[in-house]
């Protein structure tokens, strides 16, 4: 049986997570956690989603198995859509956690009801999706635009230790290209006011956004609603760590990356204000799926 002392365990493709484990940490100040970039792996988003699946379980397994986690948050929409049921089925008592882009929020956040979405081509096509579109039918109109290659280059960003200004960045670049295509954004009549980060990874790119779109458009990501919900399954099963008396900062966080290590170190110190000294990196391949070539 698991204790409330045990790590939560939170993974993505890579580096864009750490947005989730952002809003984790502020929610529950006295768990641990153990976060696992996929970096070695990623995008996931261009992938299919039988890569997809195969990473998300043996991730989960090692979690699992070697930090046994108490509670799992996949911090990654892509993943999401691709293994989540699936996961569930696979550990029926570990409460695992989702991320999805967060399309009600906006219809509650958007006056015009032009809501654009932007996430991974993984994401944006899958069935998930598409029945939540489908829910949501007649409430707002939502132009929805796959990133490729946004995800990646955001991973790319933080292979410098000191971070190039958004204006010479390729991530600004693409932010143009994408959000170009999708229609007038702002707050009259007929303009896009609000955008839905579909992508734990856009979050890092908010300040080229909202430089692109300007202030009156609304930036909707998930991270807030996931660490809600994530206390609530945690309380439900009294799984909740209350005490911090036993919890040493210095071991509360562990970040392992299966890439290199100086980009997740660099995205640590630059995003989350953790020393290097809580990463490490590690190798954990899937029998029977290349790593990316
Ligand atoms: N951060 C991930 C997501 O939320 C995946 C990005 C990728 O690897 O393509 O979908």
């Amino acid at each position: 049986m698991p204790t409330a002392q045990q790590p939560i365990g939170v993974f993505d493709s890579g580096v864009g997570g750490l947005s989730v484990l952002q809003a984790l940490r502020a929610e529950l100040p006295h768990e641990r956690f153990v976060y696992l970039a996929d970096s070695g792996n990623a995008p996931y988003g261009e992938r299919g989603d039988a890569f997809v699946a195969a990473r998300t379980h043996t991730i989960t397994d090692y979690l699992l198995q070697h930090h046994h986690i108490k509670a799992l948050v996949v911090a990654c929409n892509t993943a999401t859509a691709a293994a989540i049921h699936e996961a569930r089925a696979r550990h029926p008592t570990l409460p695992v956690v989702g991320v999805e882009p967060a399309l009600k929020p906006a219809v509650a956040a958007s006056k015009t009801k032009r809501i654009g979405v932007i996430g991974t081509r993984g994401t944006l096509t899958s069935a998930k999706f598409a029945k939540l579109l489908t829910s949501l039918h007649g409430q707002a109109e939502f132009i929805v635009q796959p990133c490729d290659g946004l995800a990646h280059a955001i991973e790319r960003s933080t292979v410098l230790a000191i971070p190039k200004a958004p204006a010479a960045t390729e991530t600004l670049a693409l932010c143009a290209r994408y959000t170009g295509t999708m229609g007038g954004f702002g707050s009259q009549p007929g303009e896009i006011d609000t955008l839905v980060l579909g992508c734990t990874h856009y979050v890092f790119v908010q300040d080229e956004l909202r430089r692109l779109l300007g202030p009156a458009v609304q930036l909707i990501a998930t991270g807030q609603p996931v660490a809600r919900h994530t206390r609530r399954l945690l309380q439900a099963a009294d799984m909740l760590a209350l005490d911090s008396d036993t919890l040493d900062p210095a071991c509360a966080i562990t970040l392992l990356t299966t890439g290199m290590l100086a980009p997740l170190q660099n995205a640590a110190r630059r995003w989350l204000q953790l020393p290097a000294q809580c990463c490490a990196s590690m190798d954990l391949p899937t029998q029977g799926i290349n790593p990316v070539e």
